[in-house]
């Protein structure tokens, strides 16, 4: 089925006109096998530690979900609050890019939030929690983003607990609390992981498509090769585009964007000062700057360096910032007004962009793009602050913990 044809918001409002139950209502789940009466949850209780708490499996409503995880990946935003902590969460059950099995379900329970059909042993994952203002959030995808939505993983600690990824049992809750989630069983445990980064990413290219600028022979500079930018890379040349130019001062990360599909790189520690490193991109695409740029950085230096490699009336995309990284200085005449840069900022992504990455990560797939090299370490739950560490050395890609 293309599920980028289906009416996604007619069947969310239907599947939420269905979930009435709330987490204490009276137990009415379909318990598959052997559910224990305990999980353990990996707690962030301070900073740059993690404790592993064992909480009881609350009981669950007519319309809740309880899901066995299998694996969560490590994501730049747990790295800010494992050192941080800017959100103010502690203590915090941590983990967004999770995935894992229903074991168990309340009556209610029928299709997902596209309106598939789920059943005990079909795998999910978990999308925005819509608590504050449905109504625009849920059907209204093209308008708005989802700028304060709530995700599992980053929620304030409550007397469930089972909030988080980083687990052996996450508790969604159905009803007024506003969960959505998906049945994504045909996908790998791989893809699944790589569903929240792959989707914030789609959600970046549709945001650039509104500029008409991207085409099937533009030539695209991405700029910064972390997981953020190696999934752009992969997203573009699987929507056709080849002449990608890949920025980065780690070679190792420059050598793995040609294999998500860049065909030139630029290192900017080889240049010395904005000018010449806008040479190498230039010289890099054959004595062209570029027509799109995205600027996959938190690094404002980057923000500011990047309209330099992009031609007059081309485009930008900025999705870098997830996190205050401070103010950048550009030359508003140089950099945006004389060259007439079409800008756009992109943050996070709606719950059709979630779709629409299950179908990419099949397509990645298809044309043979590696996109599980992209998970370098995989740690147990019980190693989780070593991860966390590895993480923030910042010596591999994308770090998952996964679940025996
Ligand atoms: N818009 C959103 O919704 C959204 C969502 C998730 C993450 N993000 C943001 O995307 C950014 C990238 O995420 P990531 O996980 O790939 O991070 P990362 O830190 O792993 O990768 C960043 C890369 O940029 C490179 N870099 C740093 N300065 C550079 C410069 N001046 N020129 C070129 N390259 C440079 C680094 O070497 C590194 O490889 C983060 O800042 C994150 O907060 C945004
Ligand atoms: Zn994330």
């Amino acid at each position: 089925m293309d599920m980028n044809n289906v009416n996604i918001e007619e069947i969310v409002r239907q599947v939420l006109s269905g979930m009435t139950g709330n987490a204490s209502a009276a137990p009415a789940a379909k318990p598959a096998g052997q559910i224990p009466k305990t999980a353990r949850v990996a707690m962030l209780t301070a900073l740059e530690h993690y404790d592993i708490k064992e909480f009881p499996i609350p009981p669950l409503g007519d319309d809740d979900l309880l899901v066995k995880v299998e694996g969560c990946g490590i994501c730049g935003t747990d790295a800010h609050e494992f050192k941080r902590d800017p959100f103010s969460l502690i203590p915090v059950a941590l983990g967004h890019e999770g995935t894992g099995e229903i074991v168990a379900m309340g009556k209610n329970v029928k299709v997902d939030s596209a309106g598939k059909p789920v059943k005990v042993g079909d795998k999910i994952v978990t999308c925005m929690i819509f608590k504050d203002d449905p109504d625009i959030t849920m059907f209204d995808l093209n308008k708005k983003n989802v700028g304060g939505a709530d995700v599992y993983g980053l929620l304030p600690d409550d007397d469930i607990h089972l909030n988080g990824w980083f687990s052996d049992y996450i508790f969604i809750r159905g009803g007024a609390f506003g969960s959505t989630f998906f049945n994504v069983s045909d996908l790998d445990l791989d893809s699944r992981i790589l569903i929240e980064p792959c989707a914030v990413l789609i959600h970046a290219v549709e945001r650039a498509k509104t500029t008409g600028i991207l085409k099937f022979n533009s030539r695209v500079v991405v700029q910064g090769c972390g997981p953020i930018g190696l999934i752009c890379i992969a997203i573009l040349r699987t929507m056709g585009i080849e002449n990608i130019c890949a920025v980065d001062g780690n070679a190792q990360r420059l050598a793995f964007a040609k294999k998500m599909g860049a065909d030139v790189s630029v290192n900017f520690a080889d240049y010395q000062g904005i000018e010449a490193l806008a040479g190498g991109v230039k010289d890099a695409f054959g004595g062209y700057l570029a027509d799109f740029g995205f600027q996959c950085t938190g690094n404002p230096k980057a923000h500011a360096n990047i309209y330099k490699f992009i031609r007059n009336g081309g485009g930008l995309c900025e999705l870098g910032f997830f996190i205050n990284g401070g103010d950048a200085t550009i030359n508003p005449h140089f950099d945006l007004c004389s060259k007439e840069i079409n800008l756009v900022g992109s943050w996070v992504y709606t719950l059709r962009d979630y779709v629409t990455t299950f179908d990419f990560l099949k397509r990645a797939k298809g044309i043979g793009l590696p996109m599980s090299e992209l998970i370098s370490d995989r740690y147990p739950l019980e190693e989780i602050n070593e991860a966390h560490q590895k993480n923030l050395a910042m010596t591999g890609l994308k770090i998952a913990i996964i679940n025996k």
